[in-house]
């Protein structure tokens, strides 16, 4: 079986699972799972998953995804329109950190259009499934003629900022709560 497919209707329960495992909030309260959920997950299952994969186990269950909104443009008008205000709704300690998070996506949308959050399932990182679901974005947009793609990580997740570098990634805008980094499909570390 392939370890990499793209996402499926079947894999929504487990992808907002291991996003809310990831995120320290599996046993947080409600709003709280809501809130990540809006801010990190929910808007690229529903409104993009043709541009989202997972990463399986051999019975076929998603591991580990990678998320991606293709155009920063219509994401934001669909995430400000359909999702923000129910985020807005919640009152939560990450609030700053997600505005910053969009400020930064917001300052390279013309050099990066495309935006991706990555998770892996505790019992199955380091196992070389986030560098396969890199590559196969990576495979799938370059196809659509994009010629790289962005994230912002935590400042302090020097776990991803590994990852990133090993995977060919760029620092390009550190602040106090994130480091945004970029793929450039054509570099020669790509
Ligand atoms: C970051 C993450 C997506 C990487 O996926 P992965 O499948 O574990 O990574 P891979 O096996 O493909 O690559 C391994 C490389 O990533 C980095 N890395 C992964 N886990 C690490 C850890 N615990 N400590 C330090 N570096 C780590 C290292 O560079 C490692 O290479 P090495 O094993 O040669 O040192 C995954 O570990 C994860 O989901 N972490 C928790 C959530 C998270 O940080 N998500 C990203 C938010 S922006």
């Amino acid at each position: 079986m392939d370890a990499i497919r793209p996402y499926a209707q079947r894999d929504r329960e487990r992808v907002r699972q291991i996003c809310l495992k990831n995120a320290d909030c599996l046993y947080a309260p409600e709003d709280t799972k809501k809130y990540i959920l809006l801010m990190y997950c929910d808007y690229y299952i529903e409104q993009e998953p043709e541009n989202c994969f997972v990463a399986v186990d051999d019975n076929d269950n998603a591991v580990g995804y990678i998320i991606c909104a293709q155009d920063y443009e219509k994401y934001e008008k669909t995430f400000r329109e359909k999702y923000l205000p129910q985020a807005d709704a919640i009152s939560s300690k990450r609030f700053v950190e997600a505005r910053l998070d969009l400020l930064s996506h917001a300052m390279f949308k013309s050099l990066y259009p495309a935006h991706f959050h990555i998770d892996i399932d505790e019992a199955y990182q380091r196992k070389g499934f986030g560098s396969l679901l890199i590559s196969t974005l990576r495979m799938h947009l370059k196809a659509r003629d994009l010629g790289g793609m962005m994230m912002v990580c935590g400042a302090d997740n020097q776990q991803a900022i590994n990852f990133y570098k090993k995977n060919g990634f760029k620092t390009l805008l550190t602040t106090k709560v994130g480091r945004a980094m970029a793929l450039d499909f054509d570099a020669e570390s790509a």
